[in-house]
């Protein structure tokens, strides 16, 4: 059994399309051991109470030092024994030290097609503002390992979508989040459960 934990920032759509496809056993193999939120606030929390999935927030300004901070967030991980973290939505810059204990067991996902409108400073909605001010006609999403820098990891599966016409950001938002982040992730977490995706140690 591949045992996950998502660390979420917002409304958690991604992870609640994790939830969906495993109680749906669409998604096999796989149990979500944890939700991480770095917000009190987060929506992502009440999914994951709906569902009874232990969930815990945990914030930088809660700690005295970064290195304080890294040890709550990597002992809180490590506690729930999960073998894989799923970074869905969430909006803190990672350090060294808890990429590297984690190092190759860190997944995220991002809303474009990697390298295209990623990297500092692209998040949210500022990717697909970005695209269509670029005159993309696909953009995508993509999930990749995670590394020390910003969306440079290898990249592990990418979905196109088709940019149409009229799209303003937000539409463009939802159509990537349907037709690509929603089953492009449990896609990916099958591929690790079933071992066709290999996952550091
Ligand atoms: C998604 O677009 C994801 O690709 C990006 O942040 C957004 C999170 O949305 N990393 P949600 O919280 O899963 O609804």
């Amino acid at each position: 059994m591949l045992k996950i934990a998502v660390l979420v920032s917002g409304g958690g759509t991604n992870l609640q399309a994790v939830i969906d496809a495993v109680e749906s056993g669409k998604l096999t193999g796989t149990q979500i051991v944890l939700v991480l939120s770095n917000k009190p606030d987060a929506y992502a929390l009440t999914r994951a109470k709906e569902h009874g999935i232990p969930s815990v927030c945990i914030r930088k300004k809660d700690y005295d030092t970064p290195a304080d901070y890294d040890r709550a967030m990597i002992d809180a991980i490590r506690e729930s024994g999960a073998d894989l973290v799923v970074l869905a939505g969430f909006l803190v810059v990672l350090s060294e030290t808890f990429v590297q204990a984690f190092a190759r067991r860190i997944i995220n996902i991002h809303p474009s097609l990697i390298p295209s409108f990623c990297g500092d400073g692209f998040y949210g909605l500022k990717v697909h503002e970005a695209a269509l001010s670029r005159g993309v006609k696909v953009t995508g999403a993509t999930v990749h390992f995670v590394d020390s820098g910003t969306d440079t990891g290898p990249i592990i599966m990418q979905k196109a979508v088709e940019v149409r016409e009229g799209d303003t950001p937000e539409i463009l938002q939802r159509r990537v989040m349907e037709e690509a982040e929603w089953k492009l992730l449990p896609a990916v977490i099958q591929g690790i459960a079933d071992g066709e995706i290999p996952i550091g140690n």
